[in-house]
């Protein structure tokens, strides 16, 4: 059941909707909030955003790295996890935007 259930999200996730969220790790109950950054910036013609979100190597263990798109409407920038994120202490998160579109994504980092 629990298989089943992990698969039909995982399906419900690659077929839905393209939200531009992303989460990479597991986020523990006791996780702490390490770092909140949210980057928007308004569209460009004719070109997109590509913009690296850093967190630079600190004390504690990173668990998992979450990626919101405010946009919430299918044209808000990809995310990509670069380098570091679960397991370093440190990550780097690319954000792409559409061509003529603008983004605004929330970048989060938790651990402990
Ligand atoms: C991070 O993980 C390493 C390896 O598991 C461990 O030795 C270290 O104590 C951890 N750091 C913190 C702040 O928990
Ligand atoms: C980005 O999205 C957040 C959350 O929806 C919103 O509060 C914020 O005003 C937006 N920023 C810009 C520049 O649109
Ligand atoms: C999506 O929402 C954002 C922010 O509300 C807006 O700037 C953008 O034009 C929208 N894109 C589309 C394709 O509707």
């Amino acid at each position: 059941m629990r298989i089943l259930l992990v698969l039909s999200i995982v399906l419900a996730v690659i077929l839905g909707c393209h939200a531009y969220s992303a989460t990479w790790g597991r986020r523990n109950s006791n996780d702490y909030l390490l770092s909140r950054t949210t980057e928007a910036r308004n569209p460009v013609k004719n070109n997109y955003w590509n913009l690296n979100v850093n967190y630079p190597n600190g004390f504690y263990n990173i668990s998992a790295v979450v990626v919101y798109d405010n946009f919430k409407n299918n044209s808000g920038a990809s995310p990509s996890l670069y380098s570091g994120g679960p397991g370093y202490r440190y990550a780097t998160v690319n954000l792409r935007s559409a061509v003529n579109k603008g983004l605004n994504s929330t970048v989060e980092i938790w651990g402990r």
